[in-house]
């Protein structure tokens, strides 16, 4: 058990199974994209654990790139209003981009972020998420690469957060009686 503020929080996922799915995740990108360089743009903060540990799986040449966006604003809700809190200065024109995500919910910020990439004229734009809840999802995008389906539950850990706590979890927790 883990409590955070004023919630507390159950063992969900396993350090274990997470590296398990994420070194899985990787080895379908790598036969998808063979040797194609490949940029990876990366939403913080949650996303930075997922990120580097899919990375490290990753054989093809790499650009990295971090953007930070907003949608819970520190609640356990989605608010639906995504702010982005800084640029992307890389010239992705023509490039083949892969978003990192630690969770898709609504999908907003998914959805955002492929209109966003697609404007700067990405050749493509393919979404891989750690955690997806299919039942919230309101997106017409595919995630690609999902990790993880799970219920609509709140979880922390491994990058996830409830109000900025939770983030160094090497396991993943879910709110107790939810
Ligand atoms: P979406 O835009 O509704 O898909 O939400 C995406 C963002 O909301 C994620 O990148 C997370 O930061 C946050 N989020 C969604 N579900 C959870 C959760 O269960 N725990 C913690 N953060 C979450
Ligand atoms: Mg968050």
């Amino acid at each position: 058990m883990v409590q955070l503020h004023d919630l507390t929080f159950e063992p969900y996922i396993h350090d274990t199974d997470i590296r398990e799915k994420v070194s899985g995740l990787a080895a379908r990108i790598n036969a998808d994209y063979g040797n194609t360089e490949l940029h990876i743009v990366s939403a913080l903060t949650g996303s930075f654990m997922f990120t580097s540990d899919l990375v490290r799986h990753l054989h093809m040449p790499c650009y990295l790139h971090f953007i930070k966006v907003s949608s819970y604003h520190g609640s356990t809700q989605s608010t639906g209003s995504i702010t982005l809190d800084a640029e992307l200065k890389a010239d992705l024109a023509g490039k083949h981009v892969l978003i990192s995500e630690d969770i898709i919910d609504t999908g907003l910020t998914a959805g955002f972020l492929h209109e966003y990439l697609m404007k700067k004229q990405a050749a493509s734009v393919k979404i891989a998420a750690l955690l997806f809840k299919p039942n919230a999802y309101k997106g017409s995008l595919p995630v690609d690469y999902p990790g993880f389906s799970i219920p609509n539950d709140f979880v922390v850990g491994y990058g996830l957060d409830y109000k900025e706590l939770g983030r160094n979890l090497k396991d993943i927790y879910k709110l107790k009686d939810s």
